[in-house]
């Protein structure tokens, strides 16, 4: 294998608070280790278009604090096609690039492992998107500080809803994942959480709105996992037809899930994985994700990272149905 000397440093997919640290980290690593860095410019999309600049130790000043991404993100159609990554590996040897860090969800790292195995390029994926969905890591760059922001919003709902003695379907991001939908639902003290892991029946929705009404509780709150067909809006017509007794209202949440300044854990999270990608080549070690373990930094083969089947703790579940009794 030839020495690497020039890392190239992408995110890619939907945005996450902590990109911009992870970014940072990267470069700061990287460069502190000899290697001369080089920021692609909107994901893939960037190596395709040839958007791709030198990186100092300055390119990323002041950015740890700032939500969204620096290099900009894309979801590339165009890299999907194996003319597309033709093109992206072609600009990337004239960029002088000989590995690539891949900040980004399970789509983004699913590319970057085809990729990798079409043209020998070393790999390093860091895990960064609010779903949590990645395997092999406990936590992802964006997951805590999305669940914090979904916590306040339920907090603020929360007021009005008992002012009205309402109850609320809130539905939240997550994909086809239900970390943020459970784990905020405990955090803010919710009745319920609707979530992909785990199938609610019709007679369920009695229950958990019961919880909420009953006793000395006057309003009702419901996190729902985004889904195509059974989100917010479908429980909450559902519960307005078989209980019209209720004054029923839905809240989507929506992309403010998405912004927002780096809650400390995801800057401490992204700073560690950023170091652990450097410290990943420098270890030899291509196509993997690094991910975080029992507080350790591990190195995750692609192959395993991307399966879609993380699985979500049953105590998380019982827990959220003993305390919102
Ligand atoms: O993967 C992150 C995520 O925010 C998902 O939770 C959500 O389903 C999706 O991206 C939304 O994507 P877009 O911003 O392209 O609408």
């Amino acid at each position: 294998m030839n020495r690497i000397k020039c890392i190239g440093v992408l995110t890619s997919g939907g945005d996450a608070p902590g990109m911009n640290p992870a970014i940072r980290a990267v470069t700061r690593a990287a460069i502190a280790n000899g290697f001369r860095v080089k920021g692609i410019y909107r994901g893939y999309e960037g190596l395709i278009h040839n958007e791709i600049k030198e990186f100092t130790t300055e390119s990323v000043s002041g950015i740890i604090g700032r939500g969204g991404t620096i290099l900009k993100t894309a979801r590339s159609k165009d890299f999907m096609t194996p003319e597309g990554r033709q093109q992206a590996y072609d600009n990337m040897v004239a960029a002088g690039i000989d590995a690539l860090v891949v900040i980004g969800g399970n789509g983004s790292l699913t590319g970057a492992r085809l990729f990798a195995a079409e043209f020998d390029v070393p790999c390093i994926g860091l895990p960064g998107t609010i779903d949590n969905d990645l395997n092999g890591t406990d936590l992802t760059i964006g997951y805590d500080t999305s669940l914090n922001t979904i916590m306040d919003c339920v907090d603020k709902i929360r007021d009005t809803a008992n002012s009205h003695e309402r109850i609320f379907f809130i539905e939240v991001m997550g994909r086809d994942a239900g970390f943020l939908a459970q784990n905020s639902a405990i955090a803010a003290g919710a009745e319920a959480a609707i979530i992909p892991e785990e199938v609610t029946h019709v007679d369920q929705l009695a229950q958990f709105i019961g919880r909420g009404i009953r006793k000395s509780k006057s309003s009702s709150i419901v996190i729902v996992s985004e889904s195509p067909k059974c989100g917010a809006m479908y429980y909450a017509e559902r519960v307005r037809k078989e209980y019209p007794q209720y004054d029923v209202r839905v809240s989507i949440l929506g992309h403010l899930q998405r912004g927002g300044s780096p809650s400390a854990g995801d800057r401490i999270l992204a700073s560690r994985l950023g170091v652990g990608a450097i410290n990943a080549l420098l270890d030899g070690q291509r196509n993997v994700m690094v991910g975080i373990k029992d507080d350790e930094v591990v190195y995750v083969p692609f192959s395993n990272a991307v399966k879609s089947d993380k699985p979500l703790k049953r105590d998380l579940i019982t827990a959220l149905q003993v305390l919102s009794m």
